[in-house]
């Protein structure tokens, strides 16, 4: 009796949670209406889309739509054109992604007008820093997808539906590539063993048009292959790399290729044998080059020498622009020091101009409060991808500069690093996966507002299906624009503001409590502990200031940007208020914009930070009526915890900047500005 009691109980829950938990992410709908679909080809791609839009068709019932396969020069790679009664395309992909389209607009509302629609970058791809063993470095979700260990490398079904599941949520946005192991990598997965599981994975994301993409560790020939080196110019190590990639694409014949870091905080790379990344890259990529495969080198590098660490990356890189060859692309993290709340771009975007750059975002929130923090990260990119390098005259943003708008380049590509795990609702935080939503869509098209984004991901995130509707008749209908929809964008497009006005504002950076990133530590520098790893280092707080002078009478990383932004950035009265203490080094009395005193501002910017938080807890509690039980709980216990955190941050740095800065904490502080 008690079993059977708790049996119901079990099935009860696991049929109502579906529709509850987010596992749906942005796929929410079902089928409203019926549909003729009329497609020639035949392909488990088109299937695919035949599948979708019999599934979530919502518009006139017994409409005839048409998927055509049709040579177009407008049309760009994947691209496709979009029109009431059907989609067109180049390839079959492109369709898919048509069908994709087209339903995200027959649910949010969006016109359906004859339109081209083009990817801005070639290859869109999550980077995935799962370890072999199942856990994943920055992972807030969970453990790996993809790997369970080694004693679990045998395929199971229930693996092949969540990889299907993942695959179709990436290709509903446009990703076509998925890294499957961390950057920091294991020589293992490159052995037999572990190929076959890629080649499992890669055929069930195959049909999605996900490549698979492999992180590989620099000294696999030696600690793999058996040989005396890993020296890239080993005719040896040459031919060991050849092996291995003829090996891969016997087993997988579309692989993407490989991503490396190299060199760069304690893993090895070419410079271990005196030779330069780009002699390391080019040995790698020559491997890959008969197939069509790429190497994505990482520019992440620094070391604990006395130079900037904003300035390494660049002045290690620079020199070997136009050395490498031409199916490598340098990977290069937004900003110069790395993955932070606000950084200005990495300089070496726009810069090199004879490599092709990509840039690598972090969807994960590793600096940006992890699966706790309501942060949404479409402002932090849109204002990134929009930020003008003038390399080639104004208007060459870093969107143009990697696009291949401006630069020839034989392939463009854009990476995210992924915050997906083995948690049901995927991301941890429901409002993270609209980072994943929003990752996929500025990589598809990189001048898309995070207005817009915000938008569709709400749209379709929190839409009620009809069955939701029946079960739960308290969750009101959605009441879009003056209720529900219009609060939670503001809340959603203001959030990653308040985080750096709550952690680091006036361009602070790197005050993170160490290892886990998560809480403020501006304190920590315990003796012998290599200075750049210490936040004291970034801050550079004493009695007679606050920040770090990057101008030409300090670090000078000014001078790897290009005019105007080189003297903007260097004159504290034309530097930009949200990258003041990133460049320069100001009397805790020094006046800022807004008239107050550099110390009262700092003050005012904690405490706005914190309030931004408890309002989006009163948005959240109105939004109560409109969204299902559950979910509506979870993000009103982590907005709890959110504000207490700002609240720690807030006290935690300026009782620390006080001994310092000598100066009262303001009561109620107005800005005038
Ligand atoms: C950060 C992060 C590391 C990661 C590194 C990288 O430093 O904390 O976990 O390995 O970036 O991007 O390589």
């Amino acid at each position: 009796m008690k079993v059977t009691f708790t049996l119901l109980i079990f099935l009860f829950a696991a049929l109502t949670l579906n529709a509850e938990n987010g596992h749906d992410l942005w796929l929410r709908a079902k089928h409203t209406a019926p549909v003729n679909v009329v497609c020639s080809g035949k392909s488990p791609t088109l299937e695919i889309a035949k599948q979708e839009l019999h599934q979530g068709w919502q518009g006139k019932a017994n409409a005839t739509f048409v998927l055509k396969k049709k040579h177009d020069k407008l049309i760009k790679g994947d691209g496709y054109r979009l029109s009431p009664g059907g989609i067109e395309a180049n390839t079959d992909l492109g369709l898919l992604y048509g069908v994709y389209d087209l339903l995200r607009r027959q649910q949010t509302g969006e016109p359906i007008t004859e339109q081209v629609e083009n990817p801005s970058y070639e290859r869109r791809i999550l980077d995935h820093w799962d370890n072999l063993d199942g856990t994943i470095e920055r992972g807030y979700a969970g453990r790996s997808i993809f790997w369970h260990g080694k004693d679990s490398l045998a395929v199971t079904e229930k693996d092949k539906k969540l990889w299907q599941e993942y695959a179709r949520a990436d290709a509903s946005i446009g990703i076509n590539g998925a890294v499957l192991d961390n950057v920091n990598a294991s020589p293992l997965v490159l052995t037999t063993e572990y190929l076959k599981r890629v080649r499992a994975i890669a055929e069930v994301l195959r049909p999605y048009g996900i490549k698979t993409y492999l992180s590989v560790n620099f000294a696999s020939p030696s600690v793999i292959g058996g040989l005396k080196t890993s020296d890239p110019l080993d005719p040896q190590v040459k031919e060991w790399w050849k092996n291995k990639a003829k090996e891969i694409y016997k087993l997988i014949p579309d692989f993407g290729g490989f991503l490396v870091k190299a060199n760069s905080e304690g893993q090895p790379g070419p410079q271990n044998f005196g030779r330069t990344h780009a002699d390391g890259a080019n040995t790698i990529a020559d491997a890959v080059k008969p197939y069509g495969g790429i190497v994505m080198w990482r520019a992440f590098v620094y070391s604990a020498n006395d130079e900037d660490r904003a300035k390494q990356a660049y002045d290690e890189f620079m020199p070997l622009d136009g050395k490498f060859h031409d199916n490598v692309i340098v990977q290069v993290k937004n900003g110069p020091v790395d993955f932070q709340p606000r950084e200005p771009f990495s300089p070496l975007f726009g810069a090199m101009k004879k490599t092709p750059v990509m840039p690598e975002l972090q969807v994960t929130q590793e600096y940006l409060g992890q699966a706790v923090h309501l942060v949404f990260l479409a402002p932090m990119w849109e204002e990134f991808l929009k930020s003008d390098t003038y390399q080639e005259g104004k208007g060459s943003t870093v969107a143009r500069c990697t696009d291949g708008s401006i630069f020839q380049q034989t392939h463009t590509a854009i990476a995210g690093v992924a915050n997906v795990g083995l948690d049901t609702n995927w991301c941890g935080h429901p409002f993270a996966q609209a980072n994943w939503y929003a990752f996929g869509r500025l990589a598809w098209n990189n001048q898309l507002s995070s207005d817009q984004i915000a938008d569709e991901w709400v749209k379709l995130t929190f839409k009620p299906t009809p069955a939701e509707d029946r079960t739960h008749s308290t969750v009101l209908p959605i009441v879009w624009n003056i209720n529900f929809l219009k609060p939670v964008k503001r809340m959603m497009l203001e959030s990653r503001e308040a985080a750096v006005n709550y952690m680091m504002p006036l361009g602070l950076h790197h005050i993170f409590a160490p290892e886990n990133h998560y809480g403020p530590g501006p304190w920590w520098a315990p003796k012998g502990v290599r200075k750049d790893w210490t936040p004291p280092y970034y801050h550079q707080a004493d009695t007679l200031g606050i920040g770090f002078d990057r101008t030409e009478n300090g670090s000078n990383a000014v001078s790897q940007y290009h005019e105007p932004l080189r003297s903007l950035f260097n004159d504290v009265n034309t530097c930009p208020e949200i990258y003041l203490l990133w460049f320069h080094h100001l009397p805790w009395n020094y006046q800022t914009q807004s008239g107050l005193t550099l110390w009262d501002d700092l003050c005012y910017h904690y405490q706005e930070g914190l309030d931004q938080v408890r309002s989006f807890q009163k948005t959240w509690d109105k939004a109560k009526p409109y969204v299902d039980k559950e979910r509506f709980s979870v993000v009103q216990k982590k907005l709890r915890k959110q504000c207490i955190n700002a609240q720690v941050w807030k006290d935690a740095c300026l009782l620390y900047f006080q001994q310092f800065s000598r100066m009262p904490i303001p009561y109620n502080i107005e800005r005038p500005v």
